[in-house]
């Protein structure tokens, strides 16, 4: 594996292998020393354009924890909000001699860009493009319904006959897109709820189930219930009336959230709505894997800058 910019790229297998390398890492964070020395030498740039708290925290834990050097700049407060092209920072970040580059824009497509360009000769890994994808998301939501599901004996599995349902603002999250990939790929079943103004104009071969009811997803007892932010920064009309009637229809609330088979988990990729998207009740109950979704961000992604720049078995 050169780069991660999709989990569309991503067989069966490959996914797999960076689940139970993730394991591996994980029990790395039980240790009382936390630290591998696998990645000495290498130097991982963290580059964001986008605000960002935990994937952007979660990448600077888990290149430190492999030993690499890191460095982050974030788009305010570097050359970027002088200008600068996305083309004059890479090179920049070539001469200083990145091995790999944890890119986040706002522009869908920008990793690839950056991959293809022949600017930077570095490991690309997409920490999220636009509305486009966000694949070490889904490869910790991933890791995280296998732990919950199998625990200790996670190791090899897949996530055959697991059904997910996704729901909210599918329209502009990249995390369902590279969740719906993964997942899939790994043998669950995807649902997507949602408003019909909060879907994607087009879902064509997008092997998904769609439903705009909230209370007969939650009826149907799925094993995992994903709640999406609603992501006003990204809204240029008005795509629901007002918050308390989205809250009413689409949110996961103390009453829905109790329907729900005591084995379901519920997630959610943060920053969370508190009251919106998903009530407090809901957040904090013991279905909800919120948390654990961080903690295993950092092994997740332990495992990609693992299998990107340590030369390590070919994905
Ligand atoms: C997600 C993102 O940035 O795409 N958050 C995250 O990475 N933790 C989802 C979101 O912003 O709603």
């Amino acid at each position: 594996m050169r780069h991660l910019l999709s989990t569309k790229d991503l067989t069966r297998d490959a996914a797999i292998a960076l689940l139970d390398t993730a394991e591996d890492m994980a029990d790395v964070a039980d240790r009382e020393v936390k630290k591998l020395p696998t990645l000495r030498g290498k130097t991982v740039v963290n580059l964001f354009f986008e605000d960002s708290t935990r994937t952007r925290v979660s990448f600077e834990v888990a290149a430190k924890r492999l030993s690499a050097d890191v460095i982050t700049f974030s788009a305010k407060g570097s050359s970027v909000s002088k200008g600068e092209s996305l083309k004059d920072t890479a090179q920049t970040l070539a001469a200083m001699g990145a091995d790999a580059v944890v890119i986040r824009h706002s522009a869908s497509g920008a990793p690839r860009v950056l991959a293809d360009s022949g600017w930077i000769d570095a490991g690309i890994v997409n920490a999220g493009d636009g509305t486009h994808e966000h694949p070490t998301q889904a490869l910790l939501d991933a890791f995280t319904i296998r732990k919950r599901l199998h625990g200790a004996a996670s190791r090899g599995r897949d996530l055959d006959g697991v059904t997910v349902t996704i729901v909210g603002d599918i329209l502009h999250s990249r995390v369902a897109r590279s969740n719906l990939w993964l997942l899939t790929a790994l043998g669950a079943h995807v649902n997507f709820v949602a408003p019909a103004t909060l879907l994607p104009v087009s879902t064509e071969g997008w092997p998904v189930e769609l439903s705009y009811d909230l209370d007969e997803a939650v009826d149907a007892g799925p094993d995992v219930i994903m709640m999406l932010r609603i992501q006003g920064e990204r809204m240029n009309a008005a795509f629901f009336p007002n918050a308390r009637e989205y809250s009413r229809q689409w949110g996961l609330d103390d009453e829905r959230v109790a329907r729900l088979p005591a084995a379901s988990i519920v997630m959610h990729p943060g920053p969370m709505n508190r009251g919106l998207e998903i009530s407090a009740g809901a957040a904090d109950s013991p279905r909800s894997a919120v948390l654990e979704q961080v903690a295993n961000g950092v092994s997740t992604r332990m495992a990609v800058l693992y299998h990107l720049l340590s030369g390590a078995v070919e994905l």
